[in-house]
């Protein structure tokens, strides 16, 4: 299995869904937070992964504490980061540091609706239909390669509510599945067969 942190700011239900997917090639080892009133923190006691939880505005900057992330990480042989409502934007050292080894998961069709609240953005807009992206991170908001997408119906009657519900299922179910086959074929890779693949969902 490979060692991996969820980075997570929120109420950690995709942190959630990671956990409880039977047989994923992983193990996390660390939670990374960056509030310490997150409901996130309450399901990694549950589950036994240990967190790591900062307070930015007690650093200098950002490079400060993505520093120490960092350190912490290696201590733990942290090979892949899972973003997974981590509200910030990633800096230089995270990014040197895991570059390839680091994707998140967005309530958007991205590049459509990046940043804060893309469900109501989303809603506000008027669109028929949004979905969820998984990316890979890069030094943007919401803006790295995409690796999957999967197209969510807005209907006439719903309500933010109502939509957000139906967007959450479907990213508890794409982001397991999309670590599954990403790390699958890692491995491939790594055992030296070629092939051309990609991953697709549906
Ligand atoms: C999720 O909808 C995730 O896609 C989103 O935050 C929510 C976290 O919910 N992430 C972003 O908006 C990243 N720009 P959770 O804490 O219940 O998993």
């Amino acid at each position: 299995n490979v060692r991996a942190a969820v980075f997570a700011s929120g109420s950690g239900s995709n942190f959630q869904a990671i956990m409880e997917e039977t047989n994923l090639p992983i193990d996390v080892v660390l939670l990374v937070c960056d509030r310490s009133d997150a409901g996130v923190i309450a399901k990694a006691e549950k589950f036994g992964v240990e967190p790591l939880i900062f307070n930015p505005k007690a650093y200098a900057g950002k490079e400060d504490y993505e520093r120490l992330i960092v350190e912490k990480l290696r201590g733990s042989q942290v090979e892949w980061l899972f973003l997974a409502g981590y509200m910030r934007i990633v800096g230089s050292v995270l990014l040197t540091n895991y570059a390839g080894r680091m994707i998140n998961i967005h309530p958007s069709l991205l590049p459509d609706f990046p940043g804060k609240d893309a469900i109501g953005q989303a809603y506000t807009a008027g669109v028929e239909t949004t979905g969820v992206t998984v990316h890979y991170v890069d030094a943007g908001i919401d803006t790295g390669p995409v690796i999957a997408q999967q197209e969510v119906p807005v209907h006439p009657d719903d309500t933010k509510e109502t939509l957000t519900k139906r967007i959450q299922q479907v990213e508890h179910n794409l982001y397991p599945t999309v670590i599954r086959q990403l790390l699958e074929q890692e491995d491939e890779r790594g055992a030296g067969i070629s092939r051309n693949s990609s991953v697709i969902v549906d």
